[in-house]
Order: C-alpha cells, then structure tokens, then sequence
C-alpha cells in the first residue's frame, strides 16, 4: 500500500491508481459513457489514447456509482467554466481524475474539494526553460536549490503539485502560474534521486487565487510517475475511506 494513498484515506480522500490498457475497451466499459464521452472519444484519432479514455471514464463512472449508489451509466456530468466535471445530481461527492502514458489516478471525497496530477516523470525535459515560463521564482530558486542529480524530483514535484492545485480550484490556465507558489522542505527529499512512494508534503506560499487553507501531498505510487494531491483543509474529521489499486486488463 502506498504511503500517500494512506495519508489521504485518513483525511477522508479515497485514491485509485489504474494501469490503463491501450487496447479496446470491453463492449461493456464503452457500454456506460454518455453521448457526450462517446463524441470525445471519437475525436481522438490515435487508437491508444482513445481507448484510454475511454477506460479512464469507464473506471471513474464505476468509482462514483459505488460513492453515490447509482448506476454507473446514469451518473450525469456537469462542467465547470474552464472544464472541472462535477456530478448533477450528487455535488457533495468531490472527484478529480489525471491520466499521463498509461496510467490514471483518480481522488474521490465526500468531504473536501480535491485535485489530483499524475505525470511520467521519467522522461528529461529543458527544465529551465520550462520553469521559465510556468514556475514562480520561489519556485524556481528551489528548483535550484539542491544537488544538479535532483532537479528532475524537483521540478516533478513542482509540476504536478502546481496542476493538483489549480485542478482542486477547477480554474484551469485562467490562474496565471506565476500568481502562486509551491515549496517543499529539502529534508523532504530522501537519500534516492528518486521520490519512492512515500508521501511528501508541500506548501502553498502565496496564491493571488485566495487563501491557503489548501493541504499538497507529493509520492512517486508507481514508478516512474509522480503524482501530486491537493485537498482542501478541514477540521474535526476522522477518514474510513477506503482504498484501491486496480488494473483495467
Ligand atoms: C485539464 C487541465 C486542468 C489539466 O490537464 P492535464 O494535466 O493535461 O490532464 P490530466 O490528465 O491531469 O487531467 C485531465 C482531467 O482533469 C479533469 N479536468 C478537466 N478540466 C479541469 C479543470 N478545469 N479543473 C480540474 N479538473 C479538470 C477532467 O476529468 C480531465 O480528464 P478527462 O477529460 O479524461 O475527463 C489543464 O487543461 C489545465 O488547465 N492545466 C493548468 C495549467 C497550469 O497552469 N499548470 C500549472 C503549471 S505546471
């Protein structure tokens, strides 16, 4: 079990990690989209990432129903101005889902506002130039900060945090990313140039979007992928959420 995917259950937030197939999704999986899906999963020409999403929205209708007590296919979607989906009929129920090449994570809460990020965190980048143009300084100068073999944790960290943060708000690219800031301790960062899977946490600096009544969680739950948790702060809670890790084969 994963150390991050265990701190979040005791703040009342369930994660789901599934291994997405590139092959056709079942008749049954295809079965359960709403015409709107189905109309998005036509528009993706590459066979692969089609049938991705189609098992990512598959799986998320199937995590919801066991929330809500419908039936998968009958649960409605509504979105918000720049795309966060919300259930009509159940608003209580927070969810938020990310996939990168193959794999989806998906957060579920009846308490609290949720954003998640998950990315392949195993492929280099201009990591400079990039941060240039999306991080803020504070987050640039830790980028920075340590050893030159760690900038790739950092910058991963960085990154996904900043899109779980944004996903939670459901504010999408209308937050300039420069107009908040993110940082982790160092001590945060193990002997490894890797993160392993336990669960780091980050902070919110400064957020021209509102207060900072905003928890950040960062683990590496699968190898090679680093995935990021925003959750909404809250007091006087206990969790019993449950737990799972899953594959769509
Ligand atoms: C959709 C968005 C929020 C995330 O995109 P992404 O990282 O490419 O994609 P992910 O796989 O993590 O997430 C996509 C899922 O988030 C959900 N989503 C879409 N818009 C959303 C929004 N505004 N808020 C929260 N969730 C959203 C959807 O369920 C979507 O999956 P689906 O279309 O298969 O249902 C992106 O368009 C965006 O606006 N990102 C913010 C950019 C930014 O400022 N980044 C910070 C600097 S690195």
């Amino acid at each position: 079990m994963n150390d991050l995917v265990d701190t979040l259950a005791s703040s009342g937030v369930a994660i789901t990690l599934l291994a997405l197939s590139e092959a056709d999704p079942s008749r049954a999986d295809r079965g359960l989209l709403d015409d709107d899906e189905r109309r998005r999963a036509a528009k993706l020409v590459i066979p692969a990432k089609r049938n991705q999403f189609v098992a990512a929205r598959a799986a998320l209708r199937k995590l919801l129903a066991e929330r809500t007590g419908a039936t998968p296919e009958s649960l409605e979607f509504v979105y918000g101005p720049h795309g966060k989906p919300t259930l009509a009929r159940y608003p209580e129920v927070h969810f938020n889902l990310s996939h990168s090449r193959g794999q989806a994570a998906f957060a579920v809460s009846e308490r609290v506002a949720v954003g998640i990020d998950i990315e392949d965190s195993r492929r280099e980048r201009d990591y400079e130039t990039f941060a240039s143009r999306v991080f803020a300084d504070e987050e640039r100068a830790w980028l920075h900060g340590g050893e030159p073999r760690r900038i790739r944790e950092r910058f991963y960290r960085i990154w996904t945090s900043k899109e779980a943060y944004v996903k939670a708000l459901g504010v999408g690219l209308s937050l300039s990313p420069q107009k908040y800031a993110i940082s982790f301790d160092d001590a945060s960062l193990g002997d490894d140039a890797s993160l392993g899977d336990d669960a780091s946490q980050g902070r919110l600096l400064r957020s021209e979007f509102g207060g900072l009544d905003w928890n950040l969680w960062t683990s590496e739950p699968v190898p090679g992928f680093t995935m990021s948790v925003c959750v909404e702060t809250m007091t006087g809670t206990d969790s019993g959420v449950g737990v799972e890790e899953s594959h769509d084969d």
